[in-house]
């Protein structure tokens, strides 16, 4: 009975939302929106503002003002012109790309072999070659770089009580930024591309006075400061935030998931795209690009793994005084939609015709991830393909991090920040 009554609540709310988004006032009461037709329908017909103020503390802990906290149309309009023509690769740049991941791997001073912490290294492949490769911060980045996922990890965890935390998470935020202006200061790029961070700044600057006019019916705004709108973190956050998480859970699902039934006697059913899956790195190496990945069996892992482990688990907004959470993850593990092994991580599923309407981790809709076509799912099918072509990880240390997993192999891995923090992994090199 409750749960027809809350479900009535929740229709009229939802029915109140389609029709008009009045006021963006924030406020404390969250709904949470598990069904696919609300989620899409929210999705579709929301506004930047309900978006900008439902992040509002993704603005405090980063001190960022980007598309996802800042809700004006012309700044993010030129925000996605410089993106787009950036990310727009063709065959050379996404070769270039993949060497540099390639690099990264092997690099002495990210490649260590033996006991490693697993969720560090993924983190740290992921910022080098998206900072080298995408971002065009070229040289030396090894040197300022080895703290920066730390201080993000840090930043991020603590914003969770921003109140509490707000001096070491503004401590952390110094050191973040002064670590990422040395970065960006050795790298004067000596070709005639455009550096995706200067560029960011640049239209930040042009917009600087419009930005800071704002709606001034909305509580719990704050207009962004100059500092707000030039940092790097504006770009680097949504770029390296999402691709660690992909790179992670793609090695869990296809290494550590095999160690882990061998630990426990299980048989192995191994299916043919990861049996296979040697010659399709090969191949996507050879060639690395979007039609490439098209039809290697790299495409059908990037897709499961991102609906298994949504790199955005959640997509939230502000309307009516409501904070909707759209539970990505949750209609991405419906049983009701994806089967009974929904539960899974089984990349075949993509393979029949399956209807998309169900699939959101890039969102959907206007607001939709701007490198949710071609760019986004390339750079992960890269970061996988360098790491399993270059090391095996042959072991994981027997701890509390991986006990449960190994007594029911059959759990999807848990997908929230700290799951995998004790993680420890045994690697090698492969020669090749
Ligand atoms: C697999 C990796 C990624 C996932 C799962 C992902 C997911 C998302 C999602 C769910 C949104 C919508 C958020 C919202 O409306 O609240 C979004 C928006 C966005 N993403 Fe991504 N993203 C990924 C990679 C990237 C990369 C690599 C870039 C930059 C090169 C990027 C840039 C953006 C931008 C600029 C927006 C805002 C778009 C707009 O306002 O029109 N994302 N992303
Ligand atoms: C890691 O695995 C390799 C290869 O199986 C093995 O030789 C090495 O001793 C292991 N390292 C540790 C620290 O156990
Ligand atoms: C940035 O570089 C300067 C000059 O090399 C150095 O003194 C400073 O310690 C560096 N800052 C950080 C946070 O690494
Ligand atoms: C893939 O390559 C790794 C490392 O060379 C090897 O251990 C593994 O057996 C190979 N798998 C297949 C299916 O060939
Ligand atoms: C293997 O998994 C089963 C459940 O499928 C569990 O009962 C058993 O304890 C596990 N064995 C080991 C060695 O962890």
């Amino acid at each position: 009975m409750f749960k027809i009554i809350s479900s009535l609540v929740i229709l009229l709310l939802l029915t109140i939302f389609y029709k008009k988004c009045n006021s963006h006032y924030s406020s404390s009461q969250v709904i949470l929106i598990t069904n696919i037709d609300d989620a899409r329908r929210i999705l579709i017909d929301s506004d930047l503002l309900s978006r900008a103020i439902a992040n509002q503390g993704l603005k405090k802990a980063f001190q960022i003002s980007n598309p996802f906290t800042n809700p004006n149309e012309n700044y993010r309009k030129e925000f996605l012109k410089v993106l787009h023509k950036t990310i727009d690769f063709d065959n050379n740049k996404w070769q270039r790309f993949a060497n540099i991941a390639l690099e990264t791997v092997k690099n002495e001073k990210v490649l260590k072999t033996g006991f490693i912490e697993l969720v560090p290294w993924v983190q740290k492949i992921t910022l080098i070659t998206v900072l080298r490769g995408s971002l065009r911060f070229d040289a030396n980045v090894y040197e300022v770089i080895d703290d920066v996922p730390k201080l993000i990890n840090d930043i991020w965890l603590k914003s969770k009580q921003y109140d509490k935390n707000q001096e070491s998470i503004q401590q952390s935020m110094r050191l973040l930024k002064n670590k990422i202006y040395n970065a960006s200061l050795m790298s004067q790029s000596k070709d005639e591309n455009i550096i995706v961070i200067q560029e960011i700044s640049k239209i930040a600057h042009k917009h600087l006075n419009d930005i800071q006019e704002l709606p001034q019916l909305t509580s719990g705004f704050i207009n962004p400061t100059k500092d707000e709108l030039e940092t790097p973190l504006n770009i680097i956050i949504p770029t390296y935030e999402t691709m660690w998480r992909v790179l992670l859970y793609a090695i869990l699902e296809i290494k550590v998931r095999e160690i882990l039934l061998i630990k426990n006697n299980s048989k192995m059913k191994k299916n043919n795209h990861l049996k296979n899956l040697n010659n399709s790195i090969d191949n996507f190496l050879k060639n690395p690009s979007y039609s490439t990945l098209k039809t290697n069996s790299l495409n059908l892992i990037v897709k499961e793994t991102l609906r298994l482990y949504p790199a955005t688990r959640s997509i939230f907004r502000t309307c009516n005084e409501i904070k909707y959470k759209i539970d990505v993850e949750g209609i991405h593990r419906d049983f009701k939609t994806w089967g009974d092994d929904s539960l899974r991580f089984k990349p075949e599923r993509f393979e029949k015709p399956y209807t998309s309407y169900s699939y959101i981790p890039f969102s959907v809709g206007k607001m939709k991830c701007a490198a949710a076509d071609k760019f986004a799912p390339t750079v992960a099918a890269i970061l996988i393909a360098a790491v399993l072509s270059s090391v095996d990880i042959v072991d994981v240390v027997d701890n509390e991090a991986i006990q449960k997993y190994q007594k029911n192999p059959d759990l999807p891995f848990e997908n929230h920040r700290l799951a995998f923090d004790k993680m420890i992994i045994n690697l090698t090199t492969l020669s090749k």
